[in-house]
């Protein structure tokens, strides 16, 4: 058993069933998140020899923003739910670690108290049917002082689909009520269905952010290279390829497999990032190696702020950055950013041997 391995049965002997049951669900039949599990974990190096790795240099910026390792942490909603402290936890040690945070619409910690972390932090802006909503959160967040905003297009049906889970269960009512920045004042006349995710976006929606925030907008969930230049040239300063965890649809392509098209198609003029099933330093110097300025991880925080609150999650990333660093040496290339698609075997790996 891996230390992560024996992390997430830490996090899921704490956590309330339907709320780890929340956490671990994959869409559909889940074959998504286990093709982007397994992708990862398949990829084999090309090592090279006769490079000088006695120090290894792990930072690097992303949007700007310098940074001491490439391991962030994604937007994930429901946060209190693992800890009561929820993201300022995850901030303090996102802080501590040199890395990022991005704070999901759905967050129940006020924006104050994620900027008072010292972590930077990019807002996930889900945009709702009301738009004076998603205004109001949007310049909250910017006068708080988050960095960038990150626009999620990939919005799941998940509540369907958590294995042995009614819909009904989660999230539960209050939980809901409680886990947005918004106030019973600014819900008060709002049409009913006002927070539900807008369906009828298009490009001029991130200019419309950009406009609204002054802050660089990512695009997240973006799967083709088509889309990904459509998003850059509507003004996206960054886009990240992501299957939400395979929480979108059970049989869509993987992150790890769209990544290359999308690199292709925009990376000399917009920086991409990529989640979805990353679960150790290697996953993540492949992810780099494949074109990726940084990569973020979801469950991996989310166990360890489940089971150890903020010592938990620094301890997630303390790990998955020294096992970056080691990769790093193993494989011949003393720089993050100079890790390039060429260490990495393009034929497939031999099939595994299990037991
Ligand atoms: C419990 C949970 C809640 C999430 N909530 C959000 C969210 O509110 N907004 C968003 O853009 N992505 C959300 N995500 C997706 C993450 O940002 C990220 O894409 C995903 O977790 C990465 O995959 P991994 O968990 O396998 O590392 C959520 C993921 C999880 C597991």
């Amino acid at each position: 058993m891996t230390w992560l391995e024996d992390l997430e049965e830490r996090a899921r002997a704490v956590l309330p069933a339907h709320v780890a049951g929340y956490y671990a669900a994959g869409a559909g039949a889940g074959e998504c998140l286990a093709e982007e599990l397994a992708g990862w974990e398949a990829l084999r190096w090309r090592p090279r020899v006769l490079t000088d790795t006695s120090a290894v240099d792990l930072s690097t910026t992303v949007l700007g923003t310098q940074l001491r390792t490439p391991v962030l942490v994604a937007p994930m909603a429901q946060q209190v739910a693992a800890h009561p402290e929820g993201e300022a936890a995850t901030g303090r040690a996102v802080a501590a670690a040199g890395s990022l945070l991005g704070v999901s619409t759905n967050t129940a910690v006020p924006f104050d108290a994620v900027t008072a972390t010292g972590a930077p932090w990019w807002y996930q802006v889900y945009v709702m049917r009301d738009r004076g909503l998603t205004r109001l959160l949007v310049e909250r967040a910017a006068a708080a002082g988050a960095r960038a905003l990150v626009l999620t297009l990939d919005t799941t049906a998940l509540a369907s689909t958590v294995p042995g889970v009614e819909p009904t269960e989660w999230p539960p009512g209050p939980a809901r009520e409680r886990a947005t920045a918004l106030t019973a004042e600014d819900l008060a006349d709002r049409e009913e269905g006002a927070t539900g995710t807008a369906r009828d976006l298009d490009a001029g929606t991130v200019g419309w952010l950009r406009e609204l925030s002054g802050l660089p907008v990512l695009v997240k969930g973006v799967l083709r290279g088509d889309d990904a230049a459509r998003c850059v040239d509507a003004g996206a300063a960054g886009v990240v390829v992501s299957t939400h965890g395979g929480r979108r649809l059970g049989t869509s392509v993987t992150a790890l497999r769209a990544l290359p098209e999308v690199v292709a198609a925009v990376g000399d003029r917009a920086e991409v990032l990529v989640d979805s099933g990353l679960r150790s330093g290697g996953h993540v110097a492949a992810a780099l190696a494949l074109g990726a300025r940084a990569a973020f991880v979801g469950r991996p925080a989310m166990w360890g702020l489940a089971a150890d609150g903020e010592a938990g999650v620094a301890d997630v990333l303390r790990r998955l950055t020294d096992e970056l660093a080691l990769v790093l040496q193993q494989v011949g290339a003393p720089r993050a950013v100079d890790l390039s698609p060429d260490l990495l075997a393009q034929d497939a790996p031999p099939p595994r041997r299990d037991g």
